[in-house]
């Protein structure tokens, strides 16, 4: 029978898009370009507006409630996706930055979230498969974390993670803005770990680290304590600049095409320079 009026394309293959904020969505409307989306975020009152954005868009797109930090969640929304059809890309693009919780919340936001994903989704993986991480700059300090911390940082699903970590840090390092960056520092490491497990596969596993961007949670942080760092940061972007959600989504699309076929456990610094600019500051 032949049906007008709908977007759906039922030979698409599936990707997963994790977070409904202003990255989440830009990276959905850019993969729904060639996939079926299934966008999962935290909010289920948000999600019917984002389902209608997409689909607005000409996208076939489902948008679900998920808490990725509960694994029952993220089971429940690993057996949707099998249901669907095969999954191509994996974007996840969801964390709270310093301004949006405390400690523990962005270690569980940040990091346990991501590995229960990971975990799941590798079940579902098959070949040409791509599972991209947004993570940050944050994640690439000069100074690393040691390496008992690192070594905690790295089994982020251990019954003991939280008091084992910190059990290693004073309290007053217990603060959002140090979670941020060690939840940034270890995801980077969890792509590298992961890539031969991926691999098995014949799938691919990477980081994508932006700099400052203009998105809503970006806003936040500029107009928060965090705002002299951030105008620094800015000063020393050799772009002169903050990026836009477009180049992210530039970005997350080259690493889940083919282009990107060779490119696994490894990160994307998408930072206008900022980075590079920073090791070498008499330039
Ligand atoms: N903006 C920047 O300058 C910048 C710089 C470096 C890195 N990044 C990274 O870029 C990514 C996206 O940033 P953004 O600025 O666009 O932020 P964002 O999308 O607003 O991130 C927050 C999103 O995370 C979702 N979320 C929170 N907890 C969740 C949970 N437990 N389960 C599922 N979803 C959850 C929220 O869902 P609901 O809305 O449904 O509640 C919200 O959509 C983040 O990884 C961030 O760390 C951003």
């Amino acid at each position: 029978m032949v049906r007008t009026g709908t977007s759906e394309r039922p030979d698409l293959p599936i990707a997963v898009v994790i977070g409904g904020g202003g990255m989440g969505m830009s990276t959905a409307k850019r993969l729904g370009q060639h996939c079926r989306i299934v966008l999962a975020s935290l909010s289920a009152d948000k999600n019917p507006a984002r389902e209608a954005a997409l689909k607005e868009d000409g996208i076939d797109a489902v948008a679900v409630q998920c808490d990725m930090t509960d694994p029952a969640s993220v089971d429940r929304l690993a057996a949707f996706v099998a249901e669907r059809g095969p999954l191509r890309t994996l974007a996840h693009v969801a964390a709270f930055s310093p301004s949006m919780g405390d400690w523990r919340t962005l270690l569980a936001v940040n990091l346990v979230g991501p590995a229960l994903i990971e975990r799941a989704m590798l079940k579902l993986a098959q070949p040409h498969t791509a599972a991209i991480f947004v993570s940050s700059l944050a994640g690439h300090r000069p100074q690393p974390p040691s390496d008992e911390v690192l070594a905690v940082l790295d089994r982020p699903l251990a019954p003991d993670f939280f008091e084992a970590l910190e059990a290693l840090l004073p309290a007053a390092e217990h603060t959002s803005g140090n979670a941020y960056s060690l939840t940034k520092t270890a995801l980077n490491r969890m792509c590298r770990q992961r890539a031969w497990a991926w691999g098995q596969k014949g799938a691919r596993i990477v980081s994508m680290s932006p700099g400052m961007i203009a998105t809503p949670m970006g806003a936040l942080e500029f107009a928060g304590a965090n705002r002299e760092h951030k105008l620094a940061l800015l000063a020393k972007t050799p772009l002169g600049r903050e990026g836009t959600m477009i180049e992210t989504a530039d970005a997350i699309e080259f690493l889940a095409s083919e282009r990107a076929s060779f490119i696994t456990g490894t990160d994307l610094l998408v930072d206008g320079g900022v980075h590079a600019a920073m090791a070498f500051p008499e330039d």
